[in-house]
């Protein structure tokens, strides 16, 4: 299905968005992010959809950020709600019960960076290029950047991405521990669809507690943390999904697992 904002497909338990704006690189304006929202709201209840992989229509972006024409007229009453609008949005991301994988096609500037780093995993291709360039625009991050860069990979380089506003490489971007992989920007493609197709056989409630614990854990103590996860261990335990599982094991052969 294509609508004029975002491209949707599902194949063997995977649901492809596409943003599809490639004449403005795929920037988010107030519609697309609405878009997504209900998106990935509609893939989240939705039992056949076991992974998520989200991208950007086009040769050169995953998204070039926010879109700068939309937010130059924003009274601040405005900016607050636009941001609040990619805030919720991202969080839903962040929060989906399933995974979401980013594939970053090209640039991921501001609102892209910010988007792709409320998807779970991101797989880059060599060519592409990351940053927080709000600075030069006498802005700062608006989707939660400062928060989840710090996250990622601490003060020093969310200050140097952020302060300075310059992109880095793909490469420096894997150093920074801001994506997992880089991969050469013919075989992305393939190599995203082979993880998330490994994604989409693996347990989902399993899956989903797994989710939960980091998302649980990014935000508590250690201790609370660990009953959180001992808690998510035992409820597997209920789950159809860890008889075949350890079954499976055991009987030599492949899991066929079914998501309950
Ligand atoms: N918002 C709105 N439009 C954007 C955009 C954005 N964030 N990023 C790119 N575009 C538009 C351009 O205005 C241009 O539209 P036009 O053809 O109608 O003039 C089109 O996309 C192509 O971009 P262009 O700048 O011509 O491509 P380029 O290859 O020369 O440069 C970038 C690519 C990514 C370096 C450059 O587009 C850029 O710096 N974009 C803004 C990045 C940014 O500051 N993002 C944070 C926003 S908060």
């Amino acid at each position: 299905m294509t609508d004029r904002l975002l491209s949707i497909d599902t194949a063997d338990g995977v649901r492809t968005l596409r943003i599809n704006r490639p004449d403005k690189l795929n920037a988010l304006n107030a519609a697309t992010l609405d878009a997504l929202d209900g998106a990935f709201a509609d893939a989240a209840g939705d039992d056949t959809v076991r992974v998520v992989v989200l991208t950007g229509a086009g040769p050169k972006a995953f998204v070039a950020g926010a879109d700068i024409a939309e937010m130059n007229a924003l009274t601040p009453v405005q900016g607050r709600d636009f941001s609040l609008r990619g805030t919720r949005m991202m969080r839903r991301i962040e929060r989906m019960p399933k995974p979401v994988i980013a594939m970053v096609n090209g640039f991921a500037l501001g609102g892209g960076l910010e988007l792709a780093m409320s998807c779970h995993l991101r797989i880059a291709a060599d060519t592409a290029k990351v940053g927080q360039p709000e600075i030069n625009l006498g802005l700062i991050p608006g989707f939660g950047g400062s928060q989840r860069l710090l996250r990622l990979c601490g003060r020093a380089a969310t200050l140097e991405l952020c302060l300075t506003g310059a992109p880095v490489s793909a490469e420096r971007a894997l150093q920074l521990g801001i994506i997992n992989r880089i991969v050469p920007a013919a075989e992305l493609e393939a190599e995203t669809m082979k993880l998330a197709t490994q994604l989409a056989a693996a347990a989902p409630l399993a899956l989903r507690g797994m989710l939960d614990c980091v998302n649980v854990g990014g935000e508590c103590g250690i201790e609370e943390g660990l009953e959180y996860e001992a808690a998510q261990f035992g409820l597997a335990f209920s789950t159809n999904d860890m008889r075949e599982g350890t079954s499976a094991f055991l009987e030599k052969r492949k899991p066929a697992f079914t998501g309950t």
